[in-house]
């Protein structure tokens, strides 16, 4: 089943830090010092501590999956390279990423259908890929791809939900908290009902250096003490505060929420509203029905049912405020 080829590829959150009325910035927040909270909050922000912004421009990351598969044998070629991503406006990180981008690639297949699955590295150091979503031997499939080599293997996702994908080379910790995660959706076989979707995946940046405009790139210390700089929804802080999503008065939303990591739980809340149903990390044997806030833990993944009842704005937070704060908010505008 495992392929290897020699040589394939040789082939908000922030309200600006200048506003003396402004929350600390994550950093200030977590270096130290005695800073006090902010007693003055501007009309802007929102209950997810972000500021709201305008639909004008889309977000830089776009939530919404691709549509049900429809071949039964799907192929998913990730190719691996060191990138440069914004996690903040003017907060550039060093990276690694699954095609060029952080979280990598939403991947959607039907339950019994096989993921014919490449993995090419272009990186600098050995990578390699867990999926969830696959029960198969670690041992054999879970292996370092060396530089300018990959491998190939397929497995059968048997299991529907929403699971998380990551490179699991050793120290995880690090290869996850650098970007290489991501979520795979798999529908059951007979299709859930009609609904706008979309996909969050909530993760953790850890940074140094924290003063300068250079790039910033991992800080080991910081993520052993689990208090990172930035915490987000598909790789980026606030942006669907600063971008709201427009949605439906009382159209069924479906949100497929993973939780990437590397470390914080995740206490997912939409404020104004309660869920209809909740698959919890995707089991579709008892769905909670009517609940506030449901934790998603790192590495799982839950679908998440909603209507919002009126129009207005609704923050979707994970209900740990300190990483609201740190980025990890968003704003459904529902419309008429
Ligand atoms: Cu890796
Ligand atoms: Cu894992």
């Amino acid at each position: 089943m495992l392929v290897r080829h020699t040589r394939f590829a040789l082939a908000i959150a922030f309200l600006s830090a200048c506003k003396s009325n402004a929350p600390p910035s994550s950093s200030q927040a977590n270096r130290g010092g005695s800073q006090a909270p902010p007693t003055v909050i501007p009309a802007d922000v929102s209950h997810g501590e972000a500021r709201i912004g305008t639909a004008v421009d889309s977000a830089p990351v776009d939530p919404t999956p691709p549509p049900r598969a429809r071949e039964h044998l799907v192929h998913v070629r990730f190719e691996i390279h060191d990138t440069l991503i914004e996690v903040s406006k003017g907060v550039r990180y060093h990276a690694w990423s699954f095609q060029g981008r952080v979280p990598g690639p939403i991947v959607r297949v039907t339950q019994g259908d096989s993921v014919d699955f490449t993995l090419v590295n272009h990186g600098t150091i050995p990578h390699s890929m867990d999926f969830h979503a696959a029960q198969i031997a670690p041992n054999k499939y879970y292996i370092n791809v060396t530089p300018n080599d990959s491998l190939h293997y397929r497995f059968v996702a048997e299991v529907p939900g929403v699971f998380m994908y990551h490179c699991g080379t050793a120290p995880v910790a690090a290869h996850i908290a650098n970007g290489m995660y991501g979520a795979l959706i798999v529908d059951p076989r007979a299709p859930r009902p009609p609904a706008r979707e979309m996909v969050f995946v909530q993760s953790e940046f850890y940074m140094v250096p924290d003063t300068t405009s250079q790039p910033r790139s991992l800080s080991w210390d910081r993520l052993l003490s689990l208090a990172p700089d930035f915490v987000t929804f598909n790789g980026r802080s606030s942006q669907y505060a600063t971008h709201p999503i427009r949605v439906k008065v009382n159209e069924l939303l479906r949100l497929y929420v993973v939780n990437a990591g590397p470390n914080r739980f995740s206490s997912f809340h939409v404020v104004g509203g309660i869920f209809e149903r909740v698959f919890v990390d995707g089991s579709q044997a008892s769905p909670l029905v009517g609940v506030q806030t449901v934790s998603v833990p790192v590495g799982g993944g839950s679908i998440f049912e909603i209507r919002l009842k009126q129009p207005g704005e609704y923050p979707f937070v994970t209900h740990a405020f300190a990483d609201a704060t740190k980025g990890a908010v968003g704003v459904f505008k529902a419309e008429p």
